[in-house]
């Protein structure tokens, strides 16, 4: 074992109390705001991250999430170094807990989106820097404190709103449904049988008092819904295509869907989208879609969570 720093992981929302995330997400806003204006890839004020280097792994595909965490640690003025989990030894057989020990004896952070939930888990136990889920078939928490930034922008605190989730309940899902816990949201989640939120998630959510609830039917999931949220209906890794367009076709987030949303709510998606899939391109391209605040705010997001986990704030 090794002397992993107490609570320096960002490995997922159920496993931080309210106050980190609000620290974290507070962050966030804050320097988003500082930083307005500047070239993207100027260094913000006093160079939080001055020295420090994170190493990313990734076993998946990635766009947002490679591209904003690089673009992290060049604002908080550290470095950043990618790595294609196939091109490593450990796409050979080396074990992760090797490949945790000697990457920490190399950088200061490690950055990981994994096929295995198990995988960020072993490498946070035996390594001795901090590790950051980014994306496992379990979670996406990272996702999440984008999204929380997102939603507070539009509406402030979210304290008692209500969200709704419609489609798969996959990775995604199960952050909001974490997020809706640690965050004091409401949260309905209107998916097909057979694709039903993770029983785990719901469990602890209930166990920590949440306001979750699960239906079939998405009409009345959105309804009073200040944000309505879709995903991709075949994440990474999933094999049944044919099954699941033919399940989740009537959770198509469409314009007559959103008129049965709140006033003024807005559509969410972490993207990469499929417009005739999970949502029609009305929606998506329409004016209450958020999705491209949404994309940007997995920098300002993830600077902060960098930071937490380097001690920093
Ligand atoms: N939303 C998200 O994680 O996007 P990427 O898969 O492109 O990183
Ligand atoms: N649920 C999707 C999210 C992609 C960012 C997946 O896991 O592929």
């Amino acid at each position: 074992m090794s002397a992993a720093m107490p609570n320096s992981h960002f490995l997922d929302l159920k496993d931080l109390p309210s106050e980190v995330l609000r620290h974290i997400l507070d962050t966030a806003r804050a320097w988003k705001q500082a930083r307005a204006g500047l070239p993207k890839g100027a260094v913000d004020a006093g160079a939080p991250l001055a020295g420090h280097t994170l190493a990313m792994i990734f076993e998946k595909s990635s766009t947002r999430t490679r591209i904003s965490f690089e673009m992290a640690m060049q604002q908080l003025g550290g470095s950043s170094v990618v790595l294609q989990g196939g091109t490593m030894q450990l796409g050979r057989g080396e074990t992760v807990a090797d490949t945790a020990r000697v990457m920490s004896r190399y950088v200061d952070a490690i950055m990981v989106r994994a096929n295995s939930h198990d995988t960020i888990l072993e490498l946070a136990r035996e390594g001795s820097v901090p590790v950051i889920n980014a994306l496992t078939d379990r979670s996406h928490p990272c996702q999440l404190i984008a999204d929380m930034l997102t939603l507070e922008e539009r509406f402030g605190d979210m304290a008692g709103r209500k969200v709704a989730w419609v489609g798969d309940g996959n990775n995604v899902a199960t952050s909001f449904i974490e997020a809706a816990v640690r965050f004091g949201f409401s949260l309905t989640l209107a998916c097909p049988d057979g694709y039903l939120p993770s029983e785990e998630a719901l469990k602890w959510a209930k166990a920590e008092g949440g306001t979750i609830a699960v239906t079939n039917d998405p009409v009345s999931a959105v309804a009073e819904a200040c944000a309505v949220v879709a995903d991709c209906w075949v994440s990474m890794g999933d094999e049944d295509v044919d099954a699941r367009m033919r399940a989740l076709a009537p959770y198509q987030v469409t314009s007559e869907m959103m008129q049965e949303a709140a006033d003024g709510a807005v559509f969410m998606h972490c993207l990469p989208a499929h417009r005739g899939e999970e949502v029609t391109a009305a929606v998506i391209d329409g004016p209450q879609s958020v999705v491209w605040d949404e994309a940007e705010n997995r920098l300002h997001a993830q600077k902060a969570i960098l930071a937490w986990c380097l001690g920093k704030i």
